[in-house]
């Protein structure tokens, strides 16, 4: 029986060239799937055309933009999710997803080996390899781009060679990965770390410099999901899709870094995630409103290594499992409506409103109407330096 070999399709030149090469390396058949997370290019049937034009046996395509959103955009915004601080995981975030669709696609066709366009620098490689090895691990991982060490030029021969019916002229200069959590450029003359990004770069956000009326917004949450923008109830997807048109707008979440990859290079990434900074601003602020001091101060820690798990690659693994459960654990309470202005790059909370709130108007007002016992204070700050005291006191006397 013949082999067959999914492979995950993006449409582009790299994964389209894969598709020949794959069947003519391997004897095998060449099932491509691709998935609609998002990243507003070409149509899915397009993309499907294109697989089966280029010698696919079968094109799957799934819209996942809901999933996406629901399953991975979600969660990473629970976990205030800033890769090194800054960086919302975009592209760590689709990877898993697309995974479980190659999976389940190797399951439903027989295939026996699953292939990917990444290269051997980067850090998608081992999301997808990590991932594979989590949900179905007897899968050969076959990485053309990687293992028989394909440049550029060698793409666009093969397809020039295969009359691939692929446009070689239209590939940007630039390296981009999109979806609805953001959008990620390299290489070209950014690859230069002094040089400054031009306007060109950006898709996803005007220049925040260019005067402009700023906009408002309201966020609702119900334990840590937003569910509404200014009253209206919007799915996660249709509530990032609106937010990166509004956020964007103003130039909200562009984001120039040099990150540190898991492959110990580093590298310098342009990013741009409009929704996600909004977002992640908001649901930041309403867990300062509704979580307990404590809770919070060890959420961060927690926070952190889940950013620093999911970008390693290890979405599938039982350490992000058991973060999960702590941090469904502690968005119970996160409920209410955060008001944010757009404007100028910045997306900046200017109220918040939560019906299960610990901020007690009582306790923190200095007007008439104050509950809190300002006497207490004067015995707990006493105890509270008392062990410093005695350490002190001891240095002295011993120095
Ligand atoms: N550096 C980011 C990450 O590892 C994005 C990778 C894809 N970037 C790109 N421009 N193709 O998650």
């Amino acid at each position: 029986m013949t082999e067959r070999v999914v492979l995950a399709y993006s449409g582009g030149l790299d994964t389209s060239v894969a598709i020949p090469f794959l069947a003519e390396k391997t004897g095998a058949e060449v099932i491509a799937v691709a998935l609609d997370v998002g990243q507003d290019g070409e149509d899915l049937e397009v993309i499907r055309k294109r697989a089966l034009a280029c010698g696919a046996v079968e094109a799957v395509v799934v819209d996942a933009k809901e999933e996406f959103a629901s399953d991975f955009c979600i969660p990473a915004l629970q976990a205030n999710a800033l890769y090194m601080d800054r960086y919302p995981l975009l592209s760590s975030l689709s990877r898993p997803l697309i995974v479980k669709h190659l999976a389940a696609a190797a399951r439903q066709y027989g295939g026996t080996a699953v292939s990917h366009g990444c290269t051997g620098k980067g850090n998608d490689q081992v999301r997808f390899e990590a991932g594979l090895a989590a949900l179905y691990p007897e899968l050969k991982v076959i990485a053309p781009a990687r293992d028989y060490a394909w440049t550029r030029d060698k793409a666009i021969a093969l397809a020039e060679e295969k009359g691939l019916p692929i446009d070689v002229s239209a590939k940007s200069p630039y390296s981009i990965d999109q979806n609805l959590w953001g959008r990620a450029v390299e290489t070209g003359f950014l690859e230069d770390i002094w040089n400054g990004p031009i306007e060109d770069v950006y898709a996803y956000t005007s220049d925040p410099s260019v005067p402009r009326e700023a906009d408002e917004v309201t966020i609702t949450f119900a334990a840590g999901v937003p569910t509404a923008l200014d009253g209206r109830a919007l799915s996660p997807y249709q509530l990032i899709a609106e937010l990166n048109q509004r956020a964007g707008a103003q130039g909200v979440g562009r984001i120039d870094m040099v990150e540190d990859r898991l492959v110990g290079i580093k590298s310098r990434e342009i990013y741009e995630a409009p929704a996600a900074i909004t977002l992640l601003a908001a649901h930041m602020e309403l867990e300062n409103v509704t979580v307990e001091r404590d809770q919070a101060r060890f959420k961060r820690s927690v926070d952190q290594r889940w950013g620093e798990l999911v970008y390693d690659g290890l979405w599938f693994s039982p350490l992000k499992a058991s973060l999960d459960a702590f941090i469904a654990s502690a968005q119970q309470h996160v409920t209410g409506d955060i008001r944010m202005t757009l404007h100028g790059g910045r997306a900046v909370v200017t109220g918040r409103r939560s019906g299960a709130s610990l901020y007690d108007y009582d306790l923190a007002t200095y007007d008439t109407g104050d509950t809190f016992d300002q006497s207490m204070a004067k015995g707990f700050v006493e105890l509270w330096s008392l062990p410093s005291k005695i350490a002190a006191k001891r240095d002295r006397a011993q120095a």
